[in-house]
């Protein structure tokens, strides 16, 4: 059940900032639950090229928002949640380049969005919970008592990608991908439906040349968990 009392500690940023592990560690330590929101975009996205709803037909988007069935299911710690879309593991299938890049043209509409946020909320039940997004502290968790904006350089974001690609034994170029998170980083900062943008009381933190472990310890720290 929700619990409007839990605490909330909203995680935001672009992709590729470390977020991702950072909030999986950071819900395992506390014991906490985690919302992924990018998932649900990406879920909406999968979801609408299976049906065949084209990407500029923002009300049957917005349907297939509402009408999702997704689910989160735990993993042994260290690996991550297991995501399924009407029963199915599609929890590789999110995670392909390709549709991050629908997910961002998705996240665009309004409608989406307003369809995914009473979704979002109801992950706030006790004993707390991380949340992991880009309007986690602007919008969807105004009053959460932690925010942190975690960005890092587009080339260290570019980096890191890299070396997780070849090291599932994907083969991609740096460069190609350096423009992808550049042109991703432009649409999910300059759209008008909840731009990516550090909330007023977040607190920033550049995890470029820092270890996860440093980054943990720092957000740890501004949840005044240490
Ligand atoms: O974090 P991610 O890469 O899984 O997110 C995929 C896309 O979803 C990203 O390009 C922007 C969008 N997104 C969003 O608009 N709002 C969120 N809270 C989370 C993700």
């Amino acid at each position: 059940m929700t619990d409007l009392s839990a605490p909330v500690i909203a995680v935001d940023g672009p992709g590729g900032s470390g977020k991702g592990t950072i909030t999986q560690m950071l819900a395992r330590h506390l014991g906490w639950h985690l919302l992924d929101s990018g998932a649900l975009y990406r879920l909406t996205a999968l979801a609408a090229a299976r049906q065949g709803v084209k990407l500029d037909d923002e009300e049957a988007l917005a349907r297939v928002a509402r009408g999702l069935d997704a689910s989160f299911e735990p993993t042994a710690p260290g690996e991550p949640v297991r995501v399924l879309l009407g029963g199915e593991d599609v929890t590789r299938d999110i995670r392909t380049e390709s549709c991050g890049d629908q997910a961002s043209r998705v996240a665009v509409i309004q409608s989406v969005r307003d369809a995914l946020l009473q979704r979002q909320r109801d992950f706030q039940k006790a004993p707390g919970l991380v949340a992991d997004g880009r309007d986690m502290g602007t919008v969807v968790f105004p009053d959460a008592q932690t925010k942190v904006f975690l960005t890092a350089s587009a080339a260290e974001r570019a980096e890191r990608r890299y070396r997780q690609l070849k090291d599932a034994g994907v083969g991609v170029n740096i460069d190609a991908l350096l423009n992808e998170i550049r042109a991703r980083d432009e649409r999910d900062m300059n759209r008008s439906a909840a731009p990516l943008k550090p909330a007023e009381d977040a607190q920033v933190i550049d995890s470029t040349g820092l270890s996860i472990e440093e980054v943990l310890e720092r957000v740890l720290a501004a949840a005044g968990r240490v």
